[in-house]
């Protein structure tokens, strides 16, 4: 079953996920809904953060939101390697209507477990690389808003608080 997404500015956004000790069927079981909730949105990425689990465990499918063919799961993934540069418009499921550019690395190894324990090492570039980078951000409480401008930052800031409350 597909989960709902927190939208910034709930606090679980800005919090560090915690480390997965033990791949038990309820992890299983939330990566399977982060899937889902994925697909479901349109999206080519989804950190567990952003459905209010504040662990470390993200999906990934690129070939989305058109295909699914290229689905990553990975369980306390770690970025290991980054080399080059690349500036691209990003926007997020838990950032309505934001965009805005971000310079990030263009080629990243990064290292993690399959929901069946394996060890799973991918060496991405172009977009599979921003959107390893930009869900990994999620699980250090990092969002798309950190890397605006002031202004542009405090202006969504205004408007979400606004979305909120209504
Ligand atoms: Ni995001």
């Amino acid at each position: 079953m597909a989960r709902e997404i927190k939208t910034y500015p709930d606090p679980v956004l800005k919090k560090k996920g915690r480390e997965i000790e033990k791949i038990t069927e309820n992890i299983k079981d939330l990566a399977q809904e982060m899937v889902e909730t994925m697909y479901q949105n349109q999206g080519i990425g989804l950190a567990a953060p952003q459905v209010g689990e504040s662990l470390r465990l993200i999906t990934v499918d690129v070939s989305g939101p058109d295909f699914r063919e290229d689905l990553h799961v990975l369980i306390n993934p770690e970025l290991i390697e980054l080399d080059g540069e690349t500036c691209t418009e990003e926007g997020c499921l838990s950032l309505p209507g934001f965009k805005c550019r971000v310079t990030r690395a263009e080629e990243v190894t990064v290292k993690g477990l399959a929901p069946d324990g394996t060890e799973k090492v991918i060496q991405a570039t172009g977009l599979l690389a921003v959107c390893l980078q930009h869900e990994i951000d999620h699980l250090n409480g990092k969002v798309l808003l950190d890397y605006s401008g002031r202004m542009k930052k405090i202006m969504y800031e205004k408007k979400a608080t606004k979305r909120k409350e209504e």
